[in-house]
């Protein structure tokens, strides 16, 4: 057992459980700058920090696929200067980040509509996705310029440019025809701030996740904080539609 793995099973984490794949809303950068007097591109900065020490944290932890929600297909809708402040943000992190990546055997992926990011971002995921792609660790996968609709539709697009026949059309092969297919479906979405909403994020593979919502905005959320939530995930009876107990 590793340091963390020690002290998650002392706060009551049964290691033997844990979710095979975590999917986080990293939401309230906004606010949290707004409430220390700060610009919201300010939050973003320290919402990134959390991510690497949330990203390291689940990988010692033992989790084996952890999705992120960096920017929505719906976050264009805010300010410009926000807009290139978090494309900035994520292409620069990306670049620094390839080394701690190597480092810690994390594999890079990415989804989303990436063909209508800035070039030069582009660039930087397909330098770090490839540099990673051979890494057995943890698959880590940055949601970026996703939509759980937009992603349905790519599908439905493929599929029909493929010429399955409508009858032959199953689950199956529209699991397929998803930006990530060899990623298993998530097991618990956390989302933080409080919302109690989806935004939009991995709707179809989410089906039977477990909702996990912390009240700390994402640059509070602390590695007690992913214990908790993976305890209280570890606490809800699955069902997936069948009769338990
Ligand atoms: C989440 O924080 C990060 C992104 C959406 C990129 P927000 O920016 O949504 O923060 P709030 O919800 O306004 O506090
Ligand atoms: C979801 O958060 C998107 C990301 C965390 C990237 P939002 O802040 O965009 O969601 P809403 O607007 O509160 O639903
Ligand atoms: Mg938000």
């Amino acid at each position: 057992m590793n340091p963390i793995q020690t002290k998650a099973k002392a706060a009551g984490v049964n290691l033997d459980r844990l979710p095979v794949h975590i999917g986080m809303i990293m939401d309230g950068n906004g606010r949290f700058a707004k409430a220390q007097g700060f610009a919201r591109l300010w939050g973003h900065h320290k919402g990134y920090k959390t991510l690497r020490t949330a990203l390291l944290d689940c990988s010692d932890l033992g989790i084996r696929y952890l999705t992120v929600y960096a920017f929505s297909s719906e976050n264009w809708r805010r300010s410009d200067d926000e807009v290139a402040g978090l494309m900035q943000l994520i292409e620069k992190s990306t670049r620094d980040e390839v080394p701690t990546m190597m480092r810690n055997n994390v594999r890079l992926k990415v989804a989303g509509r990436l063909k209508e990011l800035p070039a030069s971002l582009q660039e930087a995921f397909q330098f770090a996705v490839e540099t990673t792609a051979a890494n057995t660790g943890i698959t880590f996968t940055l949601a970026v310029n996703y939509g759980g609709r937009a992603e349905i539709v790519d599908a439905v697009r493929d599929l029909i440019k493929s010429g399955v026949p409508a009858d032959e059309v199953d689950e199956a092969c529209l699991s397929r025809k998803m930006y990530l297919p060899e990623v298993p479906d998530p097991d618990m979405i956390l989302r933080t701030a409080g919302e109690m909403r989806w935004s939009n994020f991995l709707i179809y593979q989410a089906a039977y996740a477990e909702l996990v919502v912390t009240d700390t905005t994402w640059p509070e959320f602390k590695q007690e904080d992913l214990f908790a939530g993976v305890i209280e995930y570890q606490s809800r009876l699955r069902k997936f539609g069948g009769v338990t107990g």
